[in-house]
């Protein structure tokens, strides 16, 4: 355990993950405690839940970081920047995380900024991305980032992380970067065996429009039609094989839109929730009724 209070700051804070991380990493005894100096979110509803989770008032919020100096910001130990992915993801239009982009995605770049800024750099500084920032279309920008990161001191270590492989059942890729400034070793923490399902999160008591379930209207072999109880026509077409297994399981045919079409089983793994999804929510079969069985 380390005896000290690790102070950390993050940016593109959202709810705050990663301090819910630090939560559990004190109540596991990993940590003696962490103490959070600032977060930097914009985003009105992010930073109300941030202050309700976390428990801490918005003043500790410092807002858009294209307007932070670093010589304003109280040393930290660890930062911490999942920064907006919506331009590298396949969800998105993949034209991001570039210095001349103007990108939501090139504000990582704020982060070297400021940490060639402030007078103490932190130990540790963690960046978070979605996996396809790996790929061949931003492979030279990222170098160019870990070169940075390197000018700055900085030794370097990356993975690529599923959730699914750490106890969560949601398949969630994701890049990290560790930056370290003292030390030269690091290693990833190994997987673990997940014993949990997707249906093990879903609450009891939930209001229908959040969920999907259907009425059997036609079977053929393994493949089942729900008619969706608001206009009464056949609209789900689920694989009651794949439905059982868990995972994509079907797709809703009136859905314009590839990925907020699919249908997914409670009985595996959660999928990747997408920004398509806030507005179109993913669907979730929870129950079929089959008139057939
Ligand atoms: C990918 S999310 C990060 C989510 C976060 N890791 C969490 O645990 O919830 C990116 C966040 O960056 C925020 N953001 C976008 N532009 C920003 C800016 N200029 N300054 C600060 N935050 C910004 C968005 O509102 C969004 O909440």
């Amino acid at each position: 355990m380390t005896k000290k209070i690790v102070k950390v700051g993050t940016f593109f804070s959202g709810i705050g993950s990663p301090e819910k991380a630090l939560e559990k990493l004190k109540k596991e005894g990993i940590i003696k405690d962490y103490e959070i100096k600032f977060f930097s979110e914009i985003d009105k509803s992010a930073i109300k839940s941030y202050c309700a989770i976390h428990n801490i008032d918005d003043s500790y919020n410092l807002g858009n970081i294209t307007k932070i100096k670093g010589e304003n910001l109280p040393y930290c130990d660890l930062w911490i920047g999942g920064f907006p992915c919506q331009d590298i993801s396949c969800a998105g239009k993949m034209k991001g995380f570039d210095f001349k982009s103007s990108t939501r995605s090139s504000l990582g770049w704020e982060m070297i900024r400021l940490l060639s800024e402030v007078a103490i750099k932190p130990k540790v500084v963690i960046f978070e991305n979605v996996a396809m920032i790996t790929s061949k279309k931003f492979r030279d920008t990222l170098t160019l980032f870990k070169n940075d990161l390197v000018k700055l001191g900085y030794t370097l270590f990356e993975d690529v992380l599923n959730a699914v492989d750490y106890g969560i059942p949601q398949t969630r890729k994701r890049y990290f970067l560790v930056a370290l400034l003292n030390k030269k070793s690091f290693t990833f923490p190994k997987p673990i065996n997940n014993t949990l399902i997707f249906k093990d999160f879903l609450e009891k008591n939930v209001d229908e429009k959040y969920y999907l379930s259907g009425k059997c209207v036609k079977r053929k072999l393994n493949k089942v039609y729900l008619d969706n109880k608001k206009d009464n026509e056949i609209r789900y077409e689920v694989d009651l094989r794949r439905y059982k297994n868990g995972g994509l399981c079907g797709v809703d045919k009136k859905c314009k839109f590839n990925q907020s079409a699919r249908i997914f089983s409670p009985h595996g793994n959660s999928p990747t929730l997408t920004a398509n999804n806030t507005s179109d929510n993913v669907k979730i079969l929870v129950e079929v009724e089959d008139n057939e069985n």
